[in-house]
């Protein structure tokens, strides 16, 4: 079609589009062009505009590399992750639930921790932190031999792969459920932490007068054969910057139940003072068990 108007360019990219072969690539094309296009005409994009745009778009991409993941940084900053989580889990927000971002910072290969073991792998000062998890079917029964991976920052917000002071997998393991459905394990308490601000998203922020920081938080992926792997995060109630995670993944689920102890831990007289005890559940949906792909090797 040979274009006459602004409108046409609309109509004619949109026939283009319908011709495509698979059903949900069609579906979804069409509707971007649609939302793209009235985009476009609803802030009257300028050509610098349109010129920068492409510019950021290309520079996310060559500044994610192994251990960087800058998409998702800017889906978490703009807030579709959240959203994404929130429509394909819990009936679409009919019933709660505890799935919560990936994150760009999981590791495919945790090394195995048994129950009661811990996963501080090298000298981590900060206070002891006790937690203890339940998972279960949406019956409410047990889901025994689910593998837990868990993950989280150092009491200073870093990761190990981030700091030279942390040996390898630090802070990160592999657990099993037993045939109650429980895990448990010892570690030390996580801080927040600001998210890399050295690209495109860290310019955003800046432009928004917005902090880095998310608020401290447990990374949990649950996966079992016959059920959907459950992908968590729970947060600290008492992080500063609960209510404005800069990723916006704070959900009333993901809120947990950390504790503050000072008296001795009745267990482990030797665990200084104070000390943490989480206790969390977990409840799995039917679905098909898949693991992510990892977001840094
Ligand atoms: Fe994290």
């Amino acid at each position: 079609m040979i274009i006459e108007r602004q409108e046409d360019v609309t109509q004619a990219v949109l026939a283009v589009m319908e011709r495509t072969t698979d059903p949900r690539l069609r579906e979804i094309m069409v509707s971007l062009v649609s939302h793209l296009h009235a985009f476009v005409r609803d802030v009257r994009l300028t050509e610098q505009e349109f010129q920068a745009a492409t510019a950021i778009l290309n520079e996310i991409g060559q500044a994610t590399t192994d251990t960087h993941n800058e998409m998702v940084l800017m889906s978490g900053s703009l807030g579709v992750s959240t959203l994404v989580c929130l429509l394909n889990n819990g009936d679409g927000g009919a019933t709660e639930t505890r799935q919560n971002l990936l994150g760009p910072f999981w590791r495919m290969d945790s090394p195995r921790v048994d129950n009661g073991g811990s996963i501080v792998r090298s000298q981590t000062p900060g206070p002891p932190l006790f937690v203890s998890a339940r998972v279960q079917d949406r019956d409410g029964d047990p889901v025994g031999g689910a593998e837990v991976d868990v993950w989280h920052s150092s009491p200073v917000g870093l990761y190990e792969h981030q700091d030279a002071d942390q040996a390898p997998m630090n802070l990160r393991g592999k657990l099993v459920t037993d045939e109650a459905g429980r895990f448990w394990f010892r570690t030390v308490k996580m801080a927040g932490y600001p998210i890399p601000t050295d690209a495109v998203v860290g310019r955003l922020l800046k432009a928004q007068n917005r902090h880095p920081f998310r608020p401290a938080h447990l990374h949990v992926l649950i996966f079992k054969e016959g059920y959907k792997t459950l992908i968590s995060q729970i947060y600290a109630p008492d992080d500063p910057h609960l209510d404005t995670d800069v990723q916006f993944g704070v959900t009333r689920a993901t809120i947990g139940d950390f504790l503050r102890h000072d008296e001795p831990h009745p267990d482990d007289p030797g665990t200084g003072t104070p000390w943490y005890s989480l206790e969390c559940t977990f409840t799995l949906e039917p679905g098909a068990a898949r693991l992510p792909r990892p977001p840094i090797t």
